[in-house]
């Protein structure tokens, strides 16, 4: 490849911009021509296409959000929708082309490379729902942020001897509220991936506050159900009425932590040089230590393994 385009997409999430800066300068050290998208596959297809230089991604490592902006667009979905956006790619004579985003981002990566343009995949997200990789690029920031809000809310929660619940996000996937959950000592993870008991937990809640516990900290995926009727159902069981926090979109602004950075950096540079060896349709990620990149098919069709094993360990630590 010569020209190379590299474009964000689907929900933001910290180290996007990281991850732009790392291909586009990797891109012009290996003596590449690099363009941006703005605004996702919509700017793809709304021709909305610039040449970038190495002071274009200047700045931008320590912010949260994308400079290209980031867009769920619907016209992509059409197979005409993709022609254009590879017409518009070829015409400038890009060959390459790298994405960063979530599932659905993947997804039109697939089509583009079906249509020949030499595409990449980051995962770029803060739900760590993408396979074939132990992080994505954002999760790591997302869990600190939850994790700092919990130790707030314990902080208060202890005075008043009170129970909480704090709803994160994660509609399919529950690694925000596990790693965040693990990490905070939350006595209760509710996850899509794993069946619950509500009345196990009103009455473990019951016996812990009987015990001596001081507070009581229910942590609950999107994924699983609104937290409000989590604690309406609690409530009904044992008398107690969880206080509700839905943190919401703070888990995807601010500035990304430096473990986000690194693997943005990384696996940036290394999308660029695996196009510049002539691969394409891989989704690039980390895998122990290790950068690795799997056919796109293959991502977009498999789902995330869930961690049993760090779920287990959060319940023995939690009594
Ligand atoms: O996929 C990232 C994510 O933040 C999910 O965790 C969440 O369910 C969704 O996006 C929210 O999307 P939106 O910001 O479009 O409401």
């Amino acid at each position: 490849v010569k020209k190379i385009a590299v474009l964000t997409s689907g929900g933001d999430s910290q180290g996007m911009n990281a991850a732009v800066r790392a291909v586009v300068r990797s891109g012009l050290y290996h003596g590449l021509e690099v363009f941006a998208v703005q605004r996702g596959y919509s700017g793809l297809i709304n021709d909305d296409i610039r040449e970038m230089d190495l002071r274009s991604v200047g700045d931008i490592i320590q912010r949260g959000g994308t400079i290209l902006q980031t867009a769920r667009c619907k016209e992509f979905v059409t197979p005409e929708g993709q022609q254009l956006a590879a017409d518009n790619l070829r015409k400038r004579g890009i060959d390459g082309l790298v994405v960063i985003g979530g599932d659905g981002s993947y997804q039109g990566a697939n089509k583009l490379s079906k249509l020949g343009i030499k595409t990449m995949g980051l995962p770029g997200t803060i739900d760590n729902d993408i396979p074939f990789t132990d992080f994505t690029i954002g999760f790591d920031t997302a869990v600190s942020i939850v994790v700092d809000a919990i130790n707030k809310i314990r902080d208060t929660m202890s005075s008043h001897e009170r129970s909480s619940i704090v709803e994160v996000m994660g509609r399919h996937c529950g690694d925000i509220a596990l790693y965040a959950g693990l990490a905070s000592g939350a006595e209760t993870i509710l996850v899509p991936e794993v069946p619950y008991d509500l009345d196990e937990i009103a009455n473990r809640m019951t016996e812990n506050f009987s015990q001596g516990k001081r507070h009581s900290i229910i942590i609950v995926a999107e994924g699983v159900g609104k937290g409000e009727n989590i604690s309406a159902e609690i409530m009904k069981r044992n008398g107690i009425e969880p206080r509700v926090t839905v943190l919401g979109h703070i888990q995807r602004g601010g500035t990304p932590t430096h473990n986000d950075r690194i693997l943005a950096s990384s696996l940036g540079d290394f999308a660029v040089r695996r196009l510049i060896e002539g691969d394409s349709g891989k989704g690039c990620g980390i895998v122990k230590g290790e950068l690795v990149a799997t056919d796109i098919d293959k991502v977009v069709n498999t789902k995330k393994q869930f961690n049993m094993e760090l779920y287990e360990l959060s319940k023995r630590l939690s009594q």
